[in-house]
């Protein structure tokens, strides 16, 4: 059976709001890059060539960003899901709308740093009916939690007031061999407190089901970016890999790690691990210090920044300000004089602070 990946995007991000009015989770770029591509080319490498991505909220914003896939050299086909009913519901809509095959569900707003293909490659090679990744998560109430038992998942509980003992978090990434069973299980469900028809409980009726249900519990990295502050750690894992590229123009200094994209100039100071995106300005008096992700088309004079995303055509006036902890709305424009700011801004805004009025 062929592999089909089923991209799930029609998440609100209300925890992301304001950025998420004009901008959906999976489409902010960190490291030149949405989100989404970096999930599907990741997919493809694991060997899945067709994708239904589910979509709802600015739905459109993905059909311009992917178009048909064959920029990815894979094919995407779109599915409306009108009513945001919850995550088996949208996997049972890809599979009303054709996806055939052995499904492998991704969540868009999560990344795995290790990449998926060894859980597509044990998913495959166990003959599972239902195939998850678990993890251990710090704050694990906020998530689906699994129970293991035996060397086998018992129990699934969506979000639980407490974690219950010998648990898991569950992952965004979800496989299926048959989507007969998946529709089977998705008729026997009903919507939960939260109005959703949970992605638990559609696999919970594979293990009342005697369903082979296999799983991996991962120590690799991994991100639900649901929050700011879960968008910025993801932004600081992945700067941490970054390997020095220099291929704009370095007038200043630039120390440590760092990418500087073409027709990007560096006037002032970039302390790596940082990222400074293509046609971006770095003006003479600007330091930036560690952990800042600056996408395309940025300008910056003046100030100091640390740990930050700068989306793109933003344009920052730092006097002698400090910027730390902060996303910055494509589009926007920030005029501050001095002191420390934290600012989560979306598009197409304008900061000043009184000094300039
Ligand atoms: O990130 C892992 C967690 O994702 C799991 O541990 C939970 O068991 C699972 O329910 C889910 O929890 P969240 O409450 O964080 O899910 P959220 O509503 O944020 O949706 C996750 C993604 O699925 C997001 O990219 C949007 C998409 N989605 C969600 C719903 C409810 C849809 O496409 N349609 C939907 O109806």
């Amino acid at each position: 059976m062929v592999l089909v990946g089923v991209v799930l995007v029609a998440g609100e991000g209300t925890r992301l709001r304001p950025l998420t009015y004009t901008l959906p989770k999976p489409l902010i770029p960190v490291m030149g890059k949405p989100l989404i591509v970096r999930a599907i080319e990741n997919l493809r490498d694991s060997g899945i060539s067709d994708f239904h991505v589910v979509v709802g909220h600015l739905g459109f914003l993905f059909r311009q960003t992917l178009g048909d896939g064959s920029g990815l050299g894979v094919r995407v086909r779109y599915v409306e899901q009108g009513e945001r009913l919850g995550i088996a519901h949208a996997i049972h809509r890809a599979i009303e709308e054709g996806a055939n095959g052995e499904l492998v569900v991704y969540l868009g707003d999560n990344y795995f740093g290790e990449g998926v293909g060894g859980f597509v490659r044990e998913f495959r090679e166990g003959g599972y009916d239902v195939y998850i990744v678990l993890t251990k998560h710090r704050d694990s109430t906020r998530f689906g939690n699994a129970i293991v038992s035996d060397g086998r998942v018992v129990r699934l509980i969506e979000k639980p007031r407490e974690p219950p003992p010998n648990s898991y978090v569950v992952t965004g990434i979800y496989m299926f061999r048959d989507p007969d069973d998946v529709e089977r299980a998705f008729k026997t469900l009903k919507p939960s407190a939260r109005g959703e028809y949970e992605i638990t409980e559609l696999i919970q009726w594979f293990i009342d089901n005697n369903r082979r249900v296999g799983y991996t519990v991962t120590n690799g990295w991994w991100k639900d970016t649901g929050t700011p502050q879960d968008m910025l750690d993801l932004v600081y894992l992945m700067l941490d890999a970054v390997e020095t590229r220099i291929e704009g123009e370095v007038r200043g200094m630039v120390n440590g790690r760092v990418i500087i994209e073409r027709d990007a100039v560096v006037e002032g100071v970039v302390h790596g691990p940082a990222y400074v995106g293509r046609g971006s300005v770095v003006g003479k008096d600007s330091v930036i210090e560690h952990y800042v992700d600056v996408e395309a088309n940025v300008t910056i004079n003046g100030g100091t920044m640390s740990r930050s995303l700068i989306l793109n055509d933003a344009r920052l006036e730092l006097g002698r300000a400090r910027v730390v902890d902060s996303i910055i709305g494509p589009r926007s424009a920030v005029r501050l004089e001095k002191g420390r700011h934290t600012l989560i801004i979306g598009e197409g805004n304008l900061i000043m602070s009184t000094d300039w009025a």
